[in-house]
């Protein structure tokens, strides 16, 4: 496999909205970031992808871009936004921003445009459709955050396409000025010396509208090797892709090398395994190892030789991890950290999300108007018209909705968690008292430093990044263990996946292996047995054969 310089970075997203707020109104900015690159070094990781600072009129907190190539006044200015990525570039840390170009704002200039008349030379930016006989929208395509997927244009008496919000207008990626307009703004931006993109639901722009074939359409990979060429193909950037409809077939074709088209892709599997079949996110299934442990295996071993996993367990759209994983109670500590293990010790680059490293949970707030995001509300409004109940889709929030990740950053123990010294756009969650970075510094034992480890031993041992996955244990209905194998090395990861104190027989085959603990988050052990005592969600990575 060929080498490439982020194979053993580590990447920590940041939600800026949510991260750390510089000038007192509440909301999280570039400032504050730049405020916190020291502790970013400390942790010890390479990249950070920024989740949307452009000029917007947050409808989806910066998923609707109405210009490319400014800033939101609400996170600074373009200086300071230059000022960070030179300022994280001298940390050793490059920035991965996130290109949102299935859709735009309805603010964008090429929308405005688009509406002026039929024959704008920008109308055919977007996708426009006449109404169906009876007048009502094309077809019944649904957008994700409720509603026809279709917006009626009373001027010219035809429907836009908008798979997100009616403020998110889908572009036509079948008009190739549209390729040459975003090809020229991601290369001004890789020209300011950013590492790299994040494609928003990159796995939407080969749509095939009439067909109502959204995702994985006939034209998405041709347009995804263009942009490849045409803009970062040329330098060293990371690109990774998000892509919900993404099978390992697909993600062989997005990520691999000699396909010229993306480093990897987020593929969201163990997310939705744990969503009903009908109700989806809204009605969440308890997490059940043995499937998770069927869709891991599944991903590493698709991509053991071809193509490059991305390691996640939560992000700006998802539940906390440790809530959704582990345990947000009792065993918060110890199920944080073997989260961290498990995430680190497979084959991939690892994703933090931000607060993943202190262990912060879900938020419960009580009423929904406490709640900011526009999927939660669009939803629930809609789902309680079709009859769902307040007390069911309340439960559906808690468990899965994207709120959740978006507290504030729990910084330290003083008023609003040190986020903000005004008020915080979304209420920051009750338990920063206890869960914070302050403390977290203070206390060797930390999830925090538990991370900084992890980050660390893949910059040591190329076996934490090229090492064969192997798995172990298969059947064993409460424990996820894998070997990894580098030449003459192996490498040994044992999680309890459970709150129980287990007796785990070892395989005949490995009861006399010993070496070196890497890590653990209960007593070291250098040693296996017949059998081991397990605590709960213990979890250890043991290298064998130094
Ligand atoms: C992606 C983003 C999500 C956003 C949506 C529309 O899924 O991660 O936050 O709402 O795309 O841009
Ligand atoms: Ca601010």
């Amino acid at each position: 496999m060929e080498k490439k310089w982020w194979h053993n970075a580590v990447v920590y997203q940041i939600y800026p909205r949510s991260f750390m707020d510089s000038n007192g109104d509440g909301i999280g900015d570039i400032n504050g970031i730049i405020s916190k690159l020291d502790y970013l070094q400390q942790l010890g990781i390479n990249l950070i992808w920024l989740s949307p600072v452009y000029r917007s009129p947050m409808d989806d907190n910066g998923y609707d871009i109405s210009d490319y190539e400014d800033i939101a006044a609400e996170f600074g200015t373009m200086a300071q936004m230059e000022s960070l990525i030179a300022q994280a570039k001298q940390r050793d840390i490059h920035i991965l921003m996130d290109l949102v170009v299935n859709h735009t704002s309805d603010e964008h200039p090429w929308f405005i445009e688009a509406l002026k008349s039929k024959d704008n030379p920008y109308r055919d930016f977007y996708i426009w459709r006449k109404p169906a006989a009876d007048g009502g929208p094309p077809n019944d395509f649904h957008s994700y955050f409720g509603g026809s997927g279709w917006a009626f244009d009373e001027a010219s008496g035809e429907y836009y396409l908008h798979q997100f919000s009616v403020r998110q207008p889908d572009l036509n990626w079948e008009n190739p000025r549209v390729h040459a307009e975003v090809h020229a703004m991601m290369n001004r931006w890789l020209a300011k010396g950013i590492g790299g993109f994040r494609m928003d639901v990159i796995d939407l722009i080969g749509k095939e509208v009439d067909a109502q074939k959204m995702a994985n359409g006939k034209n998405l990979h041709a347009l995804i090797r263009q942009m490849n060429r045409a803009t970062f193909g040329k330098g060293d950037a990371v690109t990774v892709g998000e892509a919900w409809s993404a099978t390992p077939a697909d993600a062989l074709l997005y990520s691999g090398v000699e396909r010229e088209e993306l480093s990897m892709v987020f593929q969201f599997d163990h997310i939705k395994q744990f969503w009903d079949e009908h109700a989806g996110k809204w009605r969440s299934k308890p997490f059940e190892l043995a499937s998770f442990k069927a869709v891991i295996e599944k991903w590493q071993t698709a991509l053991a030789h071809q193509g490059w996993n991305s390691l996640f367990w939560s992000n700006h759209d998802l539940p906390r991890a440790v809530s959704k994983f582990g345990d947000e109670g009792e065993f918060r500590v110890a199920s944080a950290k073997m989260l961290a293990t498990a995430l680190h010790c497979l084959k991939g680059t690892p994703y933090i999300y931000q607060g993943e490293e202190i262990g912060m949970t879900n938020v419960r707030y009580e009423t929904i108007d406490e709640y900011r995001d526009i999927e939660s509300l669009n939803l629930y409004q809609e789902r309680l018209a079709e009859g769902v109940s307040h007390e069911e889709m309340m439960q559906g929030i808690h468990a899965n909705g994207r709120d959740n990740a978006r507290t504030p950053m729990q910084w330290d123990d003083s008023p609003n968690a040190g986020f903000t010294t005004g008020t915080p756009w979304i209420t920051v969650n009750p338990n920063y008292r206890e869960i914070n970075v302050a403390a977290a510094l203070a206390e060797p034992d930390s999830i925090l430093w538990h991370y900084q480890k992890l980050v660390a031993l893949r910059k040591q041992y190329p076996v934490l990044v090229y090492g064969d996955f192997q798995p172990v244990l298969r059947e064993h209905p409460q424990v996820f263990a894998w070997l990894r194998a580098l030449d003459s090395e192996r490498l040994l990861v044992i999680n309890n996946f459970t709150a129980e104190h287990l007796t785990l027989d070892i395989p005949h085959q490995m009861q006399n292996w010993h070496g070196e603990c890497l890590i653990s988050n209960y007593a070291p052990r250098d040693r296996l047995a017949v059998s081991i005592e397990l605590q709960p969600y213990e979890s250890f990575a043991l290298l064998i054969g130094r």
